[in-house]
């Protein structure tokens, strides 16, 4: 797609019923992120998110996919146990889920772990830039701005093996520019358009998540109102009597 100039699409799920239709829709990737780890479970960060987690919901992905490529991240702290442990962890989740590439945070100083996984068989996409499993480290949730270390992240990645680059939280022009030194496609978040492809969290495209929606995820639906209208709708229907009606009952 890359050489083509398509541009590659990609979006979060967690569960078969949401895989199913963003595969319907003619998604090219599906990503079983583990920011699960907020949008489904309700903590502040990824971290508290476990191999048995990624696993659980990638196996409903999987099963929900019929075209889309599925990918699962690694969770915290899987993906920087160097490249023996971390190559056993990516290769229980890939048999136990039946996904087709694994996702790790880091770039130089991940490669030796990345050209490990790649040896072994495992397809790896790098998570480079904002790395929310590094939150603390990195001082928040900011946009990363160091010019060298993100090319050499991008750079080392590819040349470990990785067919793939994630950037999240880049300043456009400089992911526009590392996009064009590479031979492998990158995906952004918050990265702008330059990027060969996208990614969000689905829930934040679908406005599911009011309440703490990055600037950088556009909300193409408010199924969040949606859903809050149909519930109260539902409440109001049951206590005046009018749900159900005859025709919802058997006689
Ligand atoms: O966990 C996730 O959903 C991600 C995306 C934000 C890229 O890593």
């Amino acid at each position: 797609m890359k050489r083509n100039g398509e541009r590659i699409t990609m979006l979060t799920a967690y569960d078969w019923t949401m895989a199913r239709l963003l595969d319907q829709a003619g998604i090219d990737v599906l990503l079983v992120g583990d920011s699960l780890g907020m949008v489904i479970q309700g903590h502040s960060t990824t971290i508290p998110v476990t191999v048995g987690d990624m696993i659980y919901h990638g196996r409903m992905v999987v099963r929900g996919s019929q075209r889309a490529m599925v990918v699962v991240d690694l969770p915290f702290p899987h993906g920087q146990l160097g490249p023996r442990r971390t190559v056993a962890v990516a290769a229980r989740i890939m048999k136990q889920t039946g996904c087709q590439a694994i996702k790790l945070e880091g770039g130089a100083r991940q490669a030796e772990t990345i050209a490990a996984l790649v040896d072994a068989g495992i397809p790896v996409i790098a998570h480079v830039g904002l790395r929310p499993q590094s939150v603390h480290a990195l001082g928040g949730y900011r946009v990363q701005r160091d010019r060298a270390k993100l090319q050499s992240d991008a750079q080392a990645a590819q040349q470990a093996g990785a067919f793939c680059v994630l950037m999240e939280c880049v300043p456009a022009n400089l992911a526009a520019e590392i996009t064009r030194s590479l031979q492998v496609p990158t995906i952004g978040i918050g990265a702008g358009a330059g990027c060969d492809g996208q990614v969000l969290v689905t829930h934040d495209m679908l406005g599911l998540t009011v309440d703490r929606t990055p600037r950088f995820a556009r909300r193409f639906a408010h199924l969040g109102n949606a859903v809050q209208q149909a519930a109260s709708a539902y409440i109001a229907a049951v206590r005046d009597g009018s749900f159900p009606a005859e025709d919802e009952s058997f006689e």
